[in-house]
Parts: structure tokens; C-alpha cells; sequence
């Protein structure tokens, strides 16, 4: 289409040989926006497709500007060392003649989601090896068995990636574990999925926003009560996900934030009574008062420190 070529800021890549219902093509997530799947081209080439269907939005234009959107949003993430990269846009027909856009990234073929990674069974065990357990299936519990050393990698280096967007100016706008994917043996981490990110205009603590982002349980209160998005609310985001990462706790949608956000203060406890200068700074990401928060600088430099 001319106009996404025009306006788009990134070139498109060709994905000619690429159809949905072909064994090389696998789902991988299914979002609001739309559907996610890992690819093997041709020329063996290993790419993540996320195609957005232009059914989802209120009308073309609104969906030609949400991309346009997203592109401006990638384009600035591109030039970022720890982020997923976007290769190239294309469109795309079904059988159905229903059009869709995509962006082709980079697959990462040795990283895995982190909320998947968390409730895999074998971080858990019978055997008393943290003061983090759950119940399984048999209503017996399970301590969480993740190595301190491995925890605090995974930690540092989300912490270091979304330095670097909030340093660009970005809001990622719907931190969480299944938007964060990690390579377990080494603990590296990219954040990924920047569908609710938004840029920050004149140094300004929020943006107000029409809709209401991130996810039940992640979200900061402001977002929740007031449709408002700014840095400090992605602390909040990520206070929930290092607790996550920590306890082994995961989040499934609660039924309001008030609610999920005791189930959170739950585990925060649990912390806070073995690792008390760690639960500390997490309490204060969780701050209902947004100014309270620490920046991620504060947050990059404790944990440079803690060991
Ligand atoms: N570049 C990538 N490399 C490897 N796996 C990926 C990559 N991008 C996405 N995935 C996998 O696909 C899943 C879904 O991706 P993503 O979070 O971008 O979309 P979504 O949540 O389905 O859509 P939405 O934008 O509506 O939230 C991830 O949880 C992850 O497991
Ligand atoms: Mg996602």
C-alpha cells in the first residue's frame, strides 16, 4: 500500500514464501492486537512474524495510524542494544481475502517467555530449598528452586534494557513476564511486544491516553483508575515482575487491581522478611504515589550493588 510505504519508517521485507497454515509457520502468542508466529523461510532464514488484522481496530484509518505508530516506536527501539529488533514490515492476504500487516523481527531461537520459564515444573520441587513455595496439584507444597545468582542476572539485565528505553524516551507501557523473553542459561533477557508503548513529549511525568494499557495485576493504579502512562508506572510494572522472578509467584488476571495487587503484597512479605533492603526498594516501586517510585537509574544502581 502507498501510504504505508511512504509513511512507515522502516523497509519492507520480503516474506513471499510465508503462509499461515504452513508446518514451517508455528503460533506462538495470541494478543490483543493479534497473532504471533515463528517462521522458517525459504532460504532458512528464522523470523518472528506479528501480524496485526485490520479487523481489530475501529476503521482503516485508525489502523493505518497505529502502525505508523508502532514503526516510530521500533524504529527508535532498533537502535537499542538489549531490545528485540524489527527487520522489515510486509502485508498480508489470507484465503479469506482478509489483510493484515506485519512486522518481521528477529526470532531468538534459545529464549523462552519468562512466565513460562517461571511455572515450568522443573523450578519447583518437594525438597526445601527457598523460603518461595506454592501449592502444586496435590495441594502439597513446593519450594521454588531457581539459583539466587541466576534470579539476580535475569533482574540486572531488565533492569538495564528498560534503562535504555526510558533513556530514548519510551514508556514500554505493559512490562510483565510473558512480555519479557529469556535465555535461561545466561540470563539474558529482551523485553519484547511494544504494543502499548508510547513516547514521552517535554520531560512530562504522564501522558494521558484513551484507552487503558498494560495488564491487569501489572498495571500502576494511575493507568488502572485514569487511563495515565509515564515512566514511573512502568515501575510499578516492574516492581510485580522482579517480585515475580523472585518468588517464582505468577499472575494470572486477577478480578480488579485491588485484588491482584494484595495477592502481590502477599509476596512482597515474603521478601521483605528474608531480604529486607530488597523488599524495601520493591515496596517503593509499588508506591501508590507514582512520584515515590524510584527512576530506573535508582533501581540499576542498587541492584549493581547487591549481590
Ligand atoms: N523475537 C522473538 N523471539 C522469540 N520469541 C518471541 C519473539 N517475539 C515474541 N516471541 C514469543 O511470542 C509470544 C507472544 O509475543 P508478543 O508478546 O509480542 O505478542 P502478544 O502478547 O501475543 O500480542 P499483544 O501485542 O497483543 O500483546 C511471546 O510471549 C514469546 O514467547
Ligand atoms: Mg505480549
Amino acid at each position: 500500500m502507498d501510504y504505508l510505504s511512504r509513511e512507515i519508517t522502516f523497509k519492507e521485507k520480503n516474506i513471499d514464501d510465508f503462509v499461515l497454515t504452513d508446518a514451517t509457520t508455528v503460533m506462538l502468542g495470541e494478543g490483543a492486537s493479534g497473532k504471533v508466529y515463528s517462521y522458517i523461510s525459504d532460504n532458512g532464514e528464522k523470523l518472528i512474524i506479528k501480524m496485526m488484522y485490520s479487523g481489530e481496530w475501529e476503521s482503516n484509518d485508525e489502523f493505518f495510524k497505529d502502525i505508523v505508530w508502532q514503526s516510530m516506536i521500533h524504529n527508535e527501539i532498533n537502535k537499542l542494544e538489549k531490545s528485540v529488533k524489527v527487520l522489515g514490515y510486509n502485508e498480508y492476504n489470507d484465503m479469506d481475502d482478509n489483510h493484515y500487516v506485519c512486522f518481521i523481527m528477529e526470532y531468538y531461537e534459545e529464549y523462552n517467555d519468562c512466565f513460562s520459564f517461571l511455572d515450568c515444573g522443573e523450578n519447583w520441587s518437594r525438597e526445601i530449598v527457598s523460603p518461595y513455595k506454592r501449592k502444586d496439584n496435590f495441594k502439597n507444597d513446593t519450594f521454588y528452586t531457581v539459583d539466587r545468582s541466576l534470579k539476580l542476572c535475569i533482574v540486572k539485565n531488565i533492569i538495564e534494557s528498560l534503562k535504555e528505553i526510558h533513556h530514548v524516551d519510551i514508556v514500554h507501557g505493559d512490562i510483565k513476564t510473558n512480555n519479557i523473553i529469556i535465555n535461561s542459561s545466561t540470563g539474558d533477557v529482551k523485553i519484547i511486544d511494544f504494543g502499548a508503548a508510547l513516547f514521552i513529549e517535554d520531560n512530562r511525568k504522564y501522558m494521558a491516553t484513551d484507552w487503558t494499557h498494560g495488564t491487569l495485576g501489572y498495571r500502576a493504579p494511575e493507568e488502572d483508575n485514569s487511563n495515565l502512562l509515564g515512566k514511573s508506572s512502568d515501575i510499578y510494572s516492574l516492581g510485580v515482575t522482579i517480585i515475580e522472578v523472585w518468588t517464582g509467584d505468577i499472575w494470572y488476571s486477577g478480578e480488579s487491581f485491588k485484588h491482584c495487587r494484595n495477592e502481590v503484597l502477599k509476596s512482597l512479605r515474603v521478601i521483605e522478611k528474608h531480604e529486607k533492603n530488597l523488599g524495601s526498594i520493591l515496596r517503593k516501586c509499588l508506591n501508590m504515589d507514582s512520584a515515590r517510585r524510584p527512576t530506573i537509574q535508582k533501581l540499576d544502581s542498587f541492584f549493581q550493588s547487591y549481590a
